[in-house]
């Protein structure tokens, strides 16, 4: 087993697993100190050393000795980010950021004027271990600055969380021992409320990093006030990133850049509109590097861009790269054309030809189809079974029903219909069906447990979400929530599905579905979907009712209800 392997099984068996990651980082590099100043530094942050988590100590000792050279190699980042909690993760928004990233980010900066009487100071305002700021302090000491006026002059560094600002003095000490904790300007604070000195009283010429991604779920009621009182990027279920664009222009001196690493939720989102606005207005959009779904963190389901800014009136173009099938394709972009209801960066022929395409129709997919969500079981153990369980059970037939999940759609075809049935259980007298009630008796403690059970909606044997059965019952559209690509599947079988599918209901009875879901499933549909849908994946789109139903349906009406084709 690997040193991480091990390390993580034995925080695993602690009761207080944070305290155990603190406790087993710090005895490890306790171990590897070789300098005064590294002890000094040990001696201050004492306190991640836990007395009553010393009998680990034993084992990690014989773990350092079975795996030495992996030990000698890491860094207090490496081993952190890969035994830290998903509770200190979620509540910090600790994702840290691969190192061929970090170097790529430092790449985008101009270091080629300065010289070593400059005085061009660089912070990172969320410097986590630090991954952003050891390069750069090599980058200065390649351009002839000493390392001592490196860190006491240009560079910075704030985190909110303690243990961070101890793993990133730690890692540069680790990394220049000529060098002492009291030399070091990294900071613990909270960038966005604390007054922190003396950041407070400097101008940054950059601010480089990945600011914390937490969403308004994980943050307490008290501190989202604070946001929403003190940032107008913070607006209703924001993401606190957001404020470290608008806290950056405050901390930037004029001409002064922003990288960040940061979601590309903000250029789409329903609830960006205020950052989308604040960037577009405030800076000059100097560069984006947009991943488009690829994911690039470990453990964090993220899909980023790299954005840089400079803190000056925007004019004219900015590069904007998008990956797309593997490779990087290029646009040039003019600020001013960016809408602030969503970002659509894509090259003029394609903007032009959605453009037409809107214009040559008063027509929305809303006019034709009323939307639909599939059913939502409650615990899919109980009601989804297989021909076996039915065999065993005897269950009786007419409860039973096709069922199927979005994986099972394909543009022309269902894949697997029989595998599965759903016990269609709602407003009925389960003695009338006194097999089911006793194969459904087995799951009755935990179906007793679901909200609409408890709260009195439902009976324990009914169905939590099992919508009007009519919908299932007709012919229909339907489509999986994330898709590739439009897989819109004309259904006449009466098809029950689950709630990551769907379901489309024509409006009116003149409209032939065949048309429509020929329509629904061609290329120009396509490109639109590829234009105005929320990319959330690699190669997958959102296909959810709200913002389908704004597309254009762009046939004439008669395509839709008379195709010959
Ligand atoms: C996404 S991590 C980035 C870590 C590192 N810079 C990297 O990319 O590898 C975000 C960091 O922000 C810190 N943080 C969260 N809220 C903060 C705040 N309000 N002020 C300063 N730092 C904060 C977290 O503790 C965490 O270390």
């Amino acid at each position: 087993m690997t040193l991480i392997k091990s390390l993580k099984k034995l925080i695993k068996s602690t009761e207080n697993k944070e305290m155990a990651v603190k406790h087993v980082v710090y005895y490890l590099f306790r171990k590897k100190s070789k300098t005064e100043n590294i002890d000094n530094l040990m001696l201050e942050y004492n306190f991640f050393y836990f007395d009553n988590l010393s009998y680990l100590d034993q084992e990690i000792d014989k773990l350092i000795e079975k795996n030495k050279n992996q030990f000698l190699e890491s860094t207090p980042g490496d081993i952190y980010e890969n035994i830290t909690t998903k509770n200190l993760k979620k509540s910090l928004g600790q994702v840290y950021t691969p190192k061929n990233t970090v170097m790529d980010m430092i790449g985008m900066h101009d270091f080629s004027s300065i010289t070593t009487d400059s005085d061009n100071k660089i912070i990172d305002i969320s410097c986590g271990s630090g991954y952003f700021l050891i390069p750069i302090i090599e980058k200065y000491a390649s351009k002839g600055f000493s390392v001592k006026n490196i860190v006491k002059n240009l560079v910075y560094g704030v985190d909110k969380d303690e243990f961070s600002v101890f793993l990133t003095k730690l890692s540069i000490l680790l990394k220049y021992p000529e060098l002492e904790n009291k030399d070091l300007n990294i900071f613990q604070g909270d960038i966005l409320f604390d007054s922190i000195n003396p950041i407070d009283d400097y101008k940054f010429d950059l601010i480089i990093g990945n600011p914390p991604y937490i969403g308004h779920k994980n943050l307490s009621k008290n501190y989202k006030e604070k946001l929403y009182k003190n940032y107008n990027t913070y607006t209703n279920k924001s993401d606190i990133s957001f404020c470290f664009f608008e806290k950056g222009y405050r901390m930037l001196k004029e001409n002064g850049k922003i990288i960040f690493i940061t979601s590309r939720y903000f250029m789409e989102g329903q609830n960006s509109f205020e950052i989308r606005k604040f960037l577009k207005n405030n800076y000059k959009i100097e560069r984006i590097v947009d991943y488009n779904g690829s994911n690039l963190f470990k453990g964090a389901n993220i899909s980023p861009l790299i954005i840089k800014l400079s803190k000056e009136k925007s004019s004219g173009n900015f590069n904007y790269s998008y990956l797309y099938d593997e490779k990087f394709n290029h646009v040039d972009f003019n600020q001013g054309n960016l809408k602030s209801d969503k970002w659509i960066i894509r090259p003029q022929t394609q903007l032009e030809l959605l453009r037409k395409l809107y214009s040559e129709t008063q027509f929305r997919i809303k006019d034709f189809i009323e939307f639909k969500q599939g059913i939502i079981t409650g615990l899919d153990k109980a009601f989804v079974v297989t021909d076996d369980i039915i065999k065993e059970y005897s269950l009786e037939k007419d409860l039973l029903k096709n069922w199927i999940k979005n994986s099972n759609i394909y543009k022309d075809h269902i894949i697997n219909v029989n595998n599965y049935k759903l016990i269609y259980s709602k407003d009925l007298d389960i003695s009338l069906y006194p097999k089911t009630e006793k194969y459904l008796n087995q799951f009755k403690s935990r179906l007793e447990k679901r909200r609409e059970c408890k709260k009195g909606i439902i009976k324990w044997y009914e169905l939590q979400w099992p919508r009007k059965r009519e919908i299932f019952e007709e012919e229909k559209i339907i489509f999986p929530y994330k898709a590739k690509e439009p897989t819109f599947f004309n259904d006449k079988n009466n098809l029950f599905c689950s709630a990551d599918i769907y379901i489309g209901i024509c409006k009116d009875k003149d409209i032939k579905y065949e048309n429509l879901v020929k329509y629904l499933n061609s290329k120009i549909f396509k490109f639109i979907c590829s234009m105005e849908l929320k990319k959330v994946g690699k190669d997958l789109y959102e296909f959810y009712p709200y913002a389908l139903e704004n597309l254009p349906i762009i046939n004439k009406i008669s395509f839709i209800l008379n195709y010959s084709q």
